[in-house]
Parts: structure tokens; C-alpha cells; sequence
């Protein structure tokens, strides 16, 4: 399970307080030395040590002595930071199993307070699983965070210009590096043993493709992974946080691979042949 939901119960309101304070204090100092504790907190000096004694313990902050002694924040204290404002501001209320470990993001299944069922992408950009694993080797230090925020605010960005007119999951909301998106009942394609019709569900992937590209969107990292199929056939494309303009300068070649990957994937799996040059045309040619 995930370490925040772990421990999500025992933390209490004072321990989140002052992990936002040291949160805070991160964005000038790589590790916030010692010497400043007293300084990002009006707690007293007792008050802080307990409270810095507690982070420890539930193992999401660590002390390094580099040139200086001081501490910062691991992973799973920035998913509790994340997990505690999204249930404070109503979009979460219950936690669930995983539905993806992957390279670059946890995504977990969730329920929101009038029980829609959610999906919450826990990015990770540059935290290889060995990393995680040797919980010292967070490295390149903070940059894992400013790039996996960074990526959950374009991802629901994109997500908000094709929504719903392109068949992508609902986007709800995201805090810091977490996105949370409506829950698609599915598999991805690239799991699928076999498809009765592969065919038309080749042309509806190809149709939101166009519909994106209309809207003036390209996904930017479409191959047979992220597409999900549900039970009945209907497709959706998910993971969005690389898509750009379609005035962007290397969109013509986003494109050609989003649609490459795709017919590939037909072609190898089910025989299917489609001119590359003649579905590029159908996409941009218009509505
Ligand atoms: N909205 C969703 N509903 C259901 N499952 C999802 C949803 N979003 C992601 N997933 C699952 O999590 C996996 C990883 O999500 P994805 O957005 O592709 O991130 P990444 O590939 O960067 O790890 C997906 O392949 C899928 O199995
Ligand atoms: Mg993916």
C-alpha cells in the first residue's frame, strides 16, 4: 500500500502543519539546515523537535549531513501533503487498491465523497524504482517534485481542453505532483489477448486522434499502452502530460509518431495495413 495511506490516520493535524512549513522552507533550501528550523515555524523550539521526531519516525522526512546538517522531505511526505489537501477540499474521501505501478507515476483507485469512483496518478518523474527502493538515493534531489508538479498541471491542463469531446478520463483535480481523473473500468490495449472487431476500434482511436488534433491538441506519447478498452469495446486515451499545440513547432512530428505507434501496434497484432501518409491526411483533414 501506499506509504501516505499507511500512515494517514496516525498523523495528526499539528504533523501535516509543520510538514507544510518545511515543505515551504524546500523551495530555498535543498536540505533546510537546522539553524533555520526555529525560523520557518513559530512552534517553540521543544515543540519542534517532537514535531520533526514524529516526521522521522512515519519515514517522510530524513536528516542528511552534507555540508551542513539538516532535513527535507521524502516522497511519501509529499504524497501525504497532496492526499491530505485533496480530501480537505472534497474531492477524496476513501482510498482503494492500486490500479498502476509505473515507471513514472503510482496510479490508485479512489472514491470521492459522493462515491464516484476516481483514479489518483501519484507522478514520480525521475525516481527510478530502484530509488524508491533505497529510500537515500532520491537523486536528483527536489527536481523529481518541480518536474512531476509540473507534469500534473499540464497533463489536467490537456486533459481540460479535449474533455469530453475527445474520450479521455474526466479531469477532476490535482494537487502538487498528484492528478485525480474519473476511473475508466478497462484494460490497457497492449493487454488485451484479442480484439472480435479490431478494426473499427482502430478508426475510433484514429477519430479521437482527429477530434484532439481539431480541438488543437496532440497527445505526444500515444502507442498501444496508453489506450484503455473498456468491456464493451469503447476506447479512451489516457496519460496526457506530454501533449502540445498543434502550432507547436514539433507537432508534425509528434503526430506522425502518436499515429505510427498506433498503426504499428494494429499491424503487428492484428494484420491490419492503413497507409501512414493517408491517415495522417484523414486527421488533418479538417472535421
Ligand atoms: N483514469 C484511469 N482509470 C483507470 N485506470 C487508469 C486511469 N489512469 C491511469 N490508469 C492506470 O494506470 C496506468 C498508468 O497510468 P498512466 O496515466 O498511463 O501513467 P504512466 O504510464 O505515466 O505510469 C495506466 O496504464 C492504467 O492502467
Ligand atoms: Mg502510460
Amino acid at each position: 500500500m501506499l506509504k501516505a495511506i499507511e500512515i494517514f490516520q496516525d498523523v495528526e493535524e499539528e504533523d501535516v502543519e509543520f510538514l507544510r512549513e518545511l515543505e515551504k522552507a524546500g523551495e530555498r533550501y535543498k536540505w533546510i539546515p537546522d539553524d533555520r528550523l526555529d525560523d520557518i515555524s513559530d512552534l517553540p523550539e521543544q515543540d519542534i523537535e517532537y514535531r520533526l521526531d514524529r516526521l522521522n519516525k512515519f519515514e517522510i522526512v530524513e536528516r542528511g549531513v552534507d555540508k551542513y546538517s539538516g532535513y527535507r522531505i521524502l516522497p511519501p511526505g509529499y504524497d501525504l501533503l497532496a492526499l491530505k489537501n485533496l480530501v480537505r477540499r472534497d474531492v477524496l474521501k476513501a482510498f482503494g487498491r492500486a490500479l498502476g505501478i509505473g515507471k513514472e507515476a503510482d496510479t490508485y483507485e479512489a472514491l470521492t465523497p459522493k462515491e464516484d469512483r476516481v483514479a489518483v496518478k501519484f507522478n514520480r518523474l525521475g525516481l527510478s524504482f530502484k530509488d524508491l527502493k533505497k529510500k537515500r538515493s532520491y537523486d536528483p534531489d527536489k527536481e523529481w517534485f518541480d518536474a512531476s508538479k509540473k507534469s500534473a498541471r499540464k497533463e489536467f491542463n490537456g486533459l481540460k481542453e479535449v474533455y469530453p469531446k475527445v474520450e479521455v478520463p474526466e479531469p477532476i483535480a490535482f494537487d502538487r505532483h498528484t492528478l485525480v481523473t474519473g476511473l475508466i473500468e478497462g484494460r490497457e490495449l497492449s493487454e488485451v489477448e484479442d480484439i472480435d472487431l479490431p478494426e473499427p476500434v482502430l478508426d475510433e482511436i484514429l477519430r479521437n486522434v482527429r477530434v484532439a488534433y481539431n480541438i488543437g491538441v496532440i497527445h505526444g506519447d500515444l502507442s498501444e499502452h496508453n489506450v484503455i478498452i473498456k468491456p464493451n469495446g469503447e476506447t479512451l486515451i489516457i496519460d496526457w502530460p506530454q501533449w502540445e499545440e498543434t502550432t507547436h513547432p514539433e507537432s508534425e512530428k509528434l503526430l506522425r509518431r502518436d499515429v505510427e505507434n498506433i498503426l504499428k501496434f494494429f499491424r503487428r497484432k492484428f494484420g491490419i495495413e492503413r497507409d501512414i501518409e493517408e491517415t495522417l491526411g484523414e486527421i488533418k483533414g479538417g472535421d
